[in-house]
């Protein structure tokens, strides 16, 4: 989950690389921050410079004067650890016993162990524990064998297995960087003058945005005029592969707000109604409901937020087209493949489009016959591209690490899905679905309205609740997916303990930690009648142990006894619940982090994108 890029130029047309490094360092501090490094061919001297540390960028930048560098070529990496504690013998670039090869790498080098014992019996010497360094002897090892530097590296990639997304570079030539993908995501930047290479686009944004992904199995070099990209030995053709982004570079800075939590809370109006646009142009989701529409079978997995994501498919999917789904984690996916068969869709949900546990989902179900509908944000990822159908959201790049706006763009899409699922089975009618797709297109409505109307509540929240150690969050119906959702965000950016439940469950346990002043959130899935009833139920139970009862609702939920706090978040139905219940939600989780001190954007030990298992 570590970040890495690099950047060969053209010394006349960019004299020194080393702004770009940390510059595209930052913006991929997203995907692990525990320590970072710099390695570059100095201007002039033609040395190999290694800066690196434990801690944050900017605090390595700072404290190695990395700036005052200059570079004709450079690596950078942010790391997230996981072969070794963070220190600075295990932050990477890590080099070889000469000092004149750098290597930086992002996932895990399985076999790292018996290529280190053979590398020491021939006389190597290690520094770190980490599972990188070998890629650095192992090259210095080929070249003293003479070796052309190429040839070297192929015969480095083909001998480490396990998941990596590599770059070294190598002080005999300074304008050339090698790298090599499997699993771990790489993709390179198209530059005048330059070429990069990065594990994602947002931090090539302010240079380029014409990329190219790369895909497992493919290594080669970039140079400042040249991609060369190989595969089992044969050149591959990739220019028909070249893409624009169309993401802006100020989609990826803060915009004014202090942290991209907030701003990507913001966002949430705007990206729902560019995603539902884009949806409805590119009829993205009436191929997946078609697809969807002929399996015997129907699955949805994903990690984290994308996982509550595919709960609400599950849970619209049976409301809206009669058509159970199987929702797993994807990382439980080794029980369910077994299900999986010819006929069988796997809808696989993931913002990156790169987290291994529902990559390796989605291969599981594909090698038993099954198709794969992709949900991801990102273009030409590793899930999107392995999947028969892919429906992408629009929420432009998600930097905080607690997924927000792409959480709901999810849902969205998920729901479109689900009403388009409808149709093409007959259970909704013709003007039915129409009529549910045109409620859509408010989504972004309820979620200013909610943001603008909950502030104030939220705000009077953040005061009690910073005091409490725990807290419940407790739904019905859809109210309960929301719920999952709710106290994910609370506890990974407050780490205060927040848990979910069916609220008709709670008495089954964890009631019995109710006391006095003790947090219970209601988060209501409508506001009908049947659902108030049931809701007032649960609501009483724990107000007659002395909880603070909290509901968030429609107006219609004023009626409701015992509720010491109601934020009403405005009118919404079923289908429309998430966009007017959340948002109020994540504001009050990054309020929380916030007055407690905490980085909401860099949560402790978690990363954005996890591609180890
Ligand atoms: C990590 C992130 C979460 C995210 C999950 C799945 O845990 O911190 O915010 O929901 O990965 O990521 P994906 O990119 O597959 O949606």
């Amino acid at each position: 989950m570590c970040g890495i890029v690099g950047v060969v130029a053209d010394p006349d047309l960019v004299p020194n690389v080393v702004g770009m490094l940390v510059e595209g360092l930052r913006r991929l501090e997203y995907r692990g921050y525990d320590s970072a490094g710099f390695a570059f061919i100095e201007c002039g001297t033609g040395r190999l410079i290694v800066l690196k540390d434990r801690g944050r960028i900017d605090d390595v930048v700072k404290g190695y004067g990395v700036l005052r560098y200059c570079g004709v070529s450079g690596l950078a990496h942010t790391r997230w650890a996981t072969h070794g504690k963070p220190s600075r013998e295990n932050a990477h670039p890590h080099t070889d016993c000469g000092g004149r090869v750098a290597v930086v790498h992002n996932g895990i080098i399985r076999n790292y162990a018996e290529l280190r014992d053979l590398l020491e019996s021939r006389g190597h010497k290690f520094v770190s524990e980490t599972d990188t360094e070998v890629v650095a002897h192992l090259f210095e090892e080929f070249l003293s064998r003479g070796l052309e530097p190429f040839e070297a590296f192929r015969r480095v990639v083909s001998l480490i297995e396990g998941a990596y997304a590599i770059a070294l570079l190598h002080v005999g030539e300074p304008n050339r960087i090698y790298f090599a993908r499997n699993v771990s995501p790489l993709v390179i930047g198209l530059g005048e003058g330059f070429n990069m290479v990065s594990s994602d686009i947002p931090s090539m944004l302010p240079y380029t945005r014409r990329v190219v992904a790369l895909r497992d199995g493919e290594y080669g070099f970039i140079e400042p005029y040249r991609v060369y990209i190989e595969k089992d030995g044969e050149a591959v053709e990739w220019r028909r592969r070249v893409t624009t982004v169309t993401w802006s570079v100020e989609s990826a800075e803060k915009g004014g707000y202090p942290h991209f939590m907030l701003k990507e809370i913001m966002e949430q109006p705007r990206v729902l109604y560019e995603t539902y646009e884009g949806l409805l142009s590119s009829g993205e989701a009436i191929d997946a409901a078609k697809l969807i529409a002929e399996a015997d079978l129907v699955f949805v997995t994903g990690a984290g937020t994308s996982f509550h994501a595919g709960l609400l498919f599950a849970y619209y999917s049976a409301l809206l087209a009669s058509t159970p789904v199987i929702p797993f984690i994807s990382s439980e996916y080794g029980i369910y493949e077994r299900l999986a068969r010819p006929g069988s869709v796997l809808v696989a949900v993931s913002q990156s489009g790169e987290t291994i546990d529902t990559l390796k989902a989605l291969r599981a179900f594909k090698s038993r016959g099954a198709r794969v509908v992709a949900v991801s944000n990102v273009v030409a990822s590793t899930i999107p591209r392995e999947s028969d159908r892919v429906v992408y959201t629009r929420a432009g790049p998600e930097i905080g690490v607690a997924a927000t706006k792409t959480f709901l763009t999810q849902v969205l899409a998920l729901t479109m899905i689900s009403v388009e699922l409808g149709r093409v089975r007959g259970v909704l009618g013709d003007s039915e679905a129409s009529g549910l797709v045109a409620a859509l297109r408010s989504a972004g409505d309820l979620a200013g309205r909610s943001l603008q109307l909950g502030v104030r509540e939220v705000d009077r929240l953040v005061e009690t609740l910073k005091t409490r150690n725990s807290m419940y969050v407790l739904g019905r119906d859809i109210g309960v997916a929301l719920a999952y959702e709710a106290a994910l965000k609370i506890k990974e950016v407050s780490y205060l303990h927040a848990e979910a439940y069916p609220a008709g469950e709670s008495k089954h346990g964890p009631i019995a930690l109710v006391e006095k002043g003790f947090p219970v959130f209601f988060l209501l899935g409508s506001g009908s009648e049947e659902h108030l009833d049931k809701v007032q139920g649960n609501v009483l139970e724990m107000k007659a142990r002395d909880a603070l009862t909290i509901v968030v609702g429609p107006p219609a939920a004023s009626r409701l006894k015992g509720v010491d706090v109601f934020i009403n978040v405005g009118e919404y139905d079923e289908v429309t619940a998430p966009y007017a219940v959340m948002p109020v939600i994540q504001l009050l989780a990054y309020k929380l982090a916030v007055s407690l001190g905490r980085d909401p954007d860099k949560p402790r030990n978690l990363a954005k994108t996890v591609t180890v298992e």
